[in-house]
């Protein structure tokens, strides 16, 4: 069976024949109300017709999110992009049907690098994807990824050529400290020309405890266990703290294969792409036949945080960005994700590159693309 199907429909007559809890990863790019497709014709002042433009838009997506709601699974997730036009009111609307206790974040997604010259004010460079757990407790979210290990965090290099970094062995967190974490405020034993330490006093060893900065008492990060099974992975060094030179510990943090780091929360262009390339994937596969698509990158990083596994959904398919990552993905990483892509057939602008390449609707829009994309990559 073809791992990309589409549907043609208004996604609240589609959604509501979709089985609860029958997707893992629900990705979607709604409408962003830039126009005046949500204001009502209406003569009131300026900030009613704002106010009346925000809630038509509120009104429109919450059915639509309860239904999200319904049809993700108890490890799923849902990443939704948005700009600053209803960044705000969607992150309340997401709390209220998702629950506050189910947010995992808000990211800064960097989209067009140069910034929107036109208007005043800032050239604006980012938007965001606000990303909700259906549970935070049983979400299969996992941020740690191979791909942003960075190997100049690793500016040191043993005898055998192996890349680290140091580490304080103490922990620099103030909230734990010998009252909070009692058995991990013990002595070591070091010595900084040679670098040896010991839970035990040796010939020339010097007695350390751990301290914060100011002096006052700290804790160790590891157990005594850990540091007697582990001695080479740890070196005493002098160093010159706030209140002058002092003799401390250090983890050697190895760069190991298959290292692992969180993504953050902030996601460039030159990771996942930009509006730019995202035209130019589109051209290369289709044509210039869709004003803002998002780049392939953006919904491949998606799906490398839930399991690759994964039933993926877009409600709102555009030009079929997220069943063409997917396909990508399961490529790249061997994965066996399927993905339902939804889009109404929305009239293409007449004159528009799409109506004069023959596209009547969007929708036949998305279909072409997954159409192209299983011929080229399946
Ligand atoms: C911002 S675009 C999505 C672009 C897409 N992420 C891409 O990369 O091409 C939003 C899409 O939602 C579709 N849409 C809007 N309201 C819809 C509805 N009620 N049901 C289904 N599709 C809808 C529009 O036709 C449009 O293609």
């Amino acid at each position: 069976m073809d791992p990309n199907r589409f549907v043609e429909g208004d996604n609240l007559d589609v959604l509501p024949t979709l089985a609860a809890g029958s997707f893992d990863v629900i990705y979607i790019d709604p409408p962003y109300n830039t126009g005046n497709e949500f204001a009502y014709a209406d003569d009131f002042r300026d900030g009613r017709r704002r106010h009346t433009k925000h809630l038509a838009w509120v009104s429109m997506m919450r059915p639509r999110l309860l239904e999200a709601r319904r049809v993700l699974s108890s490890r799923g997730a849902i990443f939704v992009s948005i700009d600053d036009n209803e960044a705000a009111h969607l992150r309340l609307l997401l709390d209220e049907v998702f629950g506050e206790s189910n947010f995992i974040a808000q990211i800064v997604v960097n989209l067009n690098p140069k910034g929107r010259q036109l208007g005043g004010g800032f050239a604006t460079s980012h938007e965001y994807l606000l990303v909700y757990a259906r549970s935070a407790r049983h979400c299969a979210l996992d941020a740690a990824t191979t791909e942003t290990v960075n190997q100049r965090d690793f500016p040191l290099t043993a005898a055998d050529g192996r890349a680290f970094r140091h580490l304080p062995l103490r922990n620099t967190n103030k909230k734990f400290n010998p009252v909070s974490a009692r058995t991990l405020h013990f002595p070591v034993w070091g010595e900084p020309t040679t670098g040896r330490v010991s839970s035990e006093p040796f010939e020339g060893g010097h007695e350390i405890w751990p301290v914060f900065g100011d002096g006052t008492p700290a804790v160790w990060r590891w157990s005594r266990p850990k540091i007697d099974a582990q001695p080479d992975d740890l070196v005493c060094r002098s160093v010159n703290g706030r209140l002058g030179p002092r003799i401390d510990v250090f983890q050697r943090d190895w760069l190991h294969e298959g290292r692992r780091k969180k993504l953050s929360t902030i996601w460039t262009a030159e990771e996942i792409g930009s509006t730019d390339t995202a035209v130019a994937e589109l051209k290369v596969i289709l044509a210039h036949v869709f004003e803002s698509p998002k780049p392939t990158g953006l919904v491949r990083r998606i799906l490398t945080t839930m399991p690759a596994d994964s039933e993926v959904l877009d409600f709102f398919a555009g030009s079929g960005t997220t069943g063409h990552a997917v396909a990508l993905q399961n490529l790249a990483d061997g994965g066996t994700r399927r993905c339902l892509s939804i889009n109404w057939a929305e009239p293409t602008r007449p004159g528009s590159n799409a109506a004069l390449a023959g596209y009547r609707t969007v929708a036949d829009i998305t279909r072409a693309r997954l159409a192209a994309v299983a011929a080229a990559l399946h």
